[in-house]
């Protein structure tokens, strides 16, 4: 039967009705590829179509399918080898132009008309979407990103860093001169126990839509069980508040360029996003100042910024980290619809509202804005984050997130998100700013008065408490404090992931 993306019930990426799709499929789009390191090879394609779809199959020639990292994840969980090398290859807009691929040809293949008011498509690239997205203009962004076209990333990934670098090595000097544009290496942060972090010391990739069997509790012949009809997490999780499986049309679109039934891809977001951990830290001890925060309480000023805690518990369900689990996922904010615990905007209750955004005619509910988040912090610091102590020594820049996602909508899913959530001030209620992590602001001299600057958000030194007089937020010590400017976008493009058959059809 051909595979329905329709269909909310998790896969089985390894059954025979699935193998069709799923060896056709390149990894890392319904699972992570988990390992380490990674090196981000970027490739400028040769100006001739010949030259182009040559260079395209050769590396094409190595790509893991998503069986194959299947194979590999329960082969490691079982005996405990480490999969082989991880290899996937994406192309851009201007990538499938110097493919031989004409607008007419392209338009049809590539949805983009969803959405138009977002205006961050595919087919625009990266820096068609600057004005959108509120972006810092390209004539800013790191040189490599300004300056070349990034035709093709191929994403070489290994657990072991010197063996990902020799492998590395090995591509780029198979590379045909003035094709190399750059390399972006991403190294994965953890803690102590090997939870996955960020560099302002938070864990992250936690809450992600989930689509495969292995993602759940399974029964002895791999079918996942249900507790009183809901599904529970691998690990335990519950995940009634808020359920995370999704179908995989969220994910995965037809490959229709490969002219195969069972081809499919996934569009594809990069973003280098550097983070100035200082200023961060320092405001976070202003805000805690500001709101008289008692000693034992301080970190509650960060975790409100983000939603969740250093340790991953979530503000809304804890005055305080330790919650166990402190990784917790099923939530949702149904229970604090004045934002008495967990601030509206904060990161994670900016990104994914769990049920409280508003559907507006014809857009699709939020749950189908998800993203699958796949991105890994780049850049050295000498302390681990979350053992750094003093504040001045910690780095404004050079370090940060390669921020990946994969959608089956890039105006739907991502260029929304950041454009209509993270970046209004008047999401998810009227006048409570931008998201402080990742909310960009454009000034604006026209307007009238000129906007130099975004809105204060507005901060809560209680947890929780009473709404008094309809006028949630003005029944306790509150201060407004602008908590924003620490992550800079330094240059991006946007991707797809196409199928394996497409790329053998360019031998
Ligand atoms: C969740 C940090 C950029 C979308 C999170 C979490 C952290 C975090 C700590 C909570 C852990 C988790 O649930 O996985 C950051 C940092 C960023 C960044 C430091 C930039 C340097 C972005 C961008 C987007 C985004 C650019 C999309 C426009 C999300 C989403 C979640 C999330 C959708 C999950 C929310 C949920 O389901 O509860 N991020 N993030 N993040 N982030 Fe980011």
């Amino acid at each position: 039967m051909p595979l329905e993306l329709d269909n909310a019930d998790p896969v089985d990426p390894l059954t025979p009705e699935s193998l069709p799709w799923s060896e056709k499929l390149q990894g890392n789009i319904i699972n992570g590829h988990g390992r380490d390191h990674t090196a981000n090879i970027f490739i400028t394609l040769p100006g001739n179509v010949d030259g182009a779809k040559a260079l395209v199959s050769r590396l094409a020639a190595g790509v893991t399918s998503a069986a194959k990292q299947e194979t590999e994840r329960r082969r490691f969980k079982t005996l405990k080898v480490p999969g082989e090398t991880f290899r996937m290859l994406l192309i851009s807009a201007t990538g499938y132009r110097k493919l031989g691929f004409d607008e007419d040809r392209l338009s049809a293949a590539f949805d983009d008309a969803a959405q138009p008011q977002v205006q961050a498509s595919f087919l625009g690239g990266a820096r068609g979407a600057v004005d959108a997205l509120q972006d810092p203009p390209p004539a800013e962004w790191e040189e490599p990103f300004r300056e070349s076209d990034l035709d093709l990333l191929l994403i070489v990934a290994d657990d072991d860093e010197q063996f990902l670098l020799r492998r590395c090595g090995e591509v780029l000097t198979s590379l045909p001169d003035g094709t190399l544009a750059h390399v972006e290496r991403g190294e994965a942060l953890r803690t102590a126990g090997g939870e996955g972090i960020e560099h302002f010391g938070y864990v992250d990739g936690r809450s992600q839509p989930l689509y495969t069997t292995w993602d759940f509790e399974r029964d002895a012949s791999g079918n996942p069980i249900r507790r009183d009809g809901n599904l529970v997490e691998a690990g335990g999780g519950g995940t009634k508040e808020f359920p995370p499986f999704a179908s995989l049309g969220l994910v995965l679109v037809p490959d229709v360029l490969a002219d195969d039934a069972e081809a499919f891809g996934s569009y594809f977001v990069f973003r280098k996003l550097e983070q100035n951990v200082r200023g961060f830290k320092l405001a976070e001890q202003a805000l805690a100042d500001a709101l008289k925060l008692p000693q034992g309480e301080r970190e509650r000023a960060g975790a409100m910024a983000v939603g969740r805690f250093e340790d991953g518990t979530p503000v809304v369900v804890s005055r305080a980290d330790g919650f166990i689990p402190a990784k917790e996922n099923n939530f949702n904010y149904g229970g604090d619809g004045a934002g008495l615990k967990c601030p509206f905007q904060a990161h994670i209750r900016k990104t994914n509202p769990r049920g409280e955004a508003p559907k507006i005619d014809g857009i699709p509910p939020e749950r189908d804005r998800r993203i699958t988040r796949r991105g890994i912090t780049y850049g050295d610091r000498p302390e681990h984050p979350q053992a750094a102590q003093d504040i001045s020594a910690l780095p404004s820049e050079g370090v940060g997130l390669l921020f990946m996602c994969f959608q089956s909508s890039i105006p739907k899913q991502f260029g929304f998100m950041q454009r209509f959530w993270a970046n209004s001030e008047n999401f998810l209620k009227d006048g409570v700013g931008l998201d402080p992590l990742i909310g960009q602001f454009k000034p604006d001299n026209q307007a009238n008065p000129p906007r130099k600057a975004p809105i204060k958000q507005r901060w809560r030194a209680e947890w929780g408490g009473e709404v008094k007089d309809k006028a949630p937020l003005r029944d306790t010590h509150e201060t407004e404090f602008l908590m924003n400017g620490f992550v800079t976008m330094k240059g991006g493009e946007f991707f797809f992931a196409p199928s394996i058959p497409f790329l053998q059809s360019l031998q």
